[in-house]
């Protein structure tokens, strides 16, 4: 029988990829540096370990990296891209976008690049503005890179934050198709951002050029951002599950932004979702911001986990605070 459904202009994801500095530093590590210890590390957010630039891995050349893998596993090129979206707040220059300079590196010289800046939302953000410019016609094939590199702008003597982060970058290849307007075809399904500006200070970095003129430290009231992220994150993914019309056993996988596993537990004990379909890579990789979702993303799809036909719930909260989800059927 052939399907009767009208057929909607979907973003398919085609490939995925990424890049991990090739520094690793453990919690031992890190107990060399400020006063901590593994114990209290794992016990409070879950990390073992994360990936540490040197000072010739950066935001582009990392997610340059991941940009390349992630086209390689679509089966596609470069030419066949036409706009570049990169999620970071650590971008290698003030400007210009980190997206031209990864553009230029990919050797493409038509479409459009520009960076988005939604801190650990970033990619979140970025899925949701991609998913919209192909929605509307203006782009047919987009990648979009969430890469940061927040080594570099962590207080290394403030052990209340420096122990949470790390580098890292991941892409994904999305390209628009006509399929039946259904749960059951492919490609993104559902975008809700969000943001509340009033909590501008609880997240933050205390520099930039039009105040300090430097880049300035990371900044954080852990508890508080604590507080919100569970509320936000179980609020916004039950909204793009209700308007998606599927209920959370419908979700074959879930790739959070990897911030804390105890954030993650506390949503996924709200919205009754089992651990074992949360895909969970900030033992090894911390929190990398905008990288983080791609990167966990990458993971399972390469481990075998995640399978063509699966339904994934896309999940982030960070400074600002913005949080986002994304419903896709891969
Ligand atoms: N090692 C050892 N002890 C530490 C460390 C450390 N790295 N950091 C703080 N402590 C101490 C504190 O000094 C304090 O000691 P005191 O009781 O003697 O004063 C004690 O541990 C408890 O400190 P709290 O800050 O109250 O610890 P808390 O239980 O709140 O955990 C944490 C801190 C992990 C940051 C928590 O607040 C949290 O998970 N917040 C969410 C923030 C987050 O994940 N942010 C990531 C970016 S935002 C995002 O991506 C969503």
């Amino acid at each position: 029988m052939t399907d009767t459904k009208p057929l909607v202009r979907r973003s398919v994801i085609m490939g995925s990829g990424s890049a991990l500095p090739l520094r690793i530093m453990t919690n031992a590590d890190m107990s060399k540096v400020v006063d901590t210890s593994d114990e209290w590390i794992v016990e409070r957010t879950g990390i073992k370990a994360r990936h540490i630039a040197s000072d010739s891995e950066t935001t582009r050349s990392l997610g340059a990296d991941a940009a390349r893998r992630a086209l390689e596993h679509a089966g596609m090129t470069a030419q066949d891209v036409d706009l570049i979206i990169v999620a970071t707040s650590t971008p290698d220059q003030t400007f210009p976008a980190t997206a031209t300079l990864i553009q230029a590196d990919l050797g493409i010289t038509r479409g459009a690049a520009f960076d988005i800046q939604a801190v650990c939302s970033g990619f979140v953000y970025a899925l949701a503005m991609a998913d919209a410019m192909i929605k509307a016609g203006q782009a047919g094939c987009v990648l979009v890179i969430g890469s940061e590199t927040f080594s570099r702008i962590l207080d290394w003597t403030d052990r209340t934050t420096c122990v949470l982060f790390g580098d890292g970058a991941g892409a994904v290849v999305l390209r628009g198709e006509m399929v039946p307007d259904s749960p059951a075809s492919r490609g993104i399904q559902v975008t809700r951002i969000r943001s509340d500006g009033r909590y501008h200070d609880k997240l933050y970095v205390d520099g930039g050029p039009s105040t300090t003129k430097t880049v300035g430290h990371l900044r954080m009231e852990g508890r508080e951002v604590f507080k919100h992220a569970v509320t936000n994150i179980a609020s916004i993914m039950d909204e793009a599950m209700t308007e998606a019309g599927i209920a959370p056993k419908d979700v074959d996988w879930f790739v959070p932004h990897q911030a804390n596993r105890r954030i993650l537990e506390g949503t996924a004990r709200k919205l009754g979702i089992s651990e074992d379909r949360i895909v969970m890579t900030l033992d090894r990789h911390g929190n990398t911001s905008a990288a983080s979702i791609p990167l966990a993303f990458d993971v399972a799809i390469r481990d075998g986990r995640i399978k063509k036909g699966n339904m994934v719930l896309f999940e982030a909260m960070g400074g600002g605070f913005t949080w986002g989800a994304v419903l896709a059927r891969y």
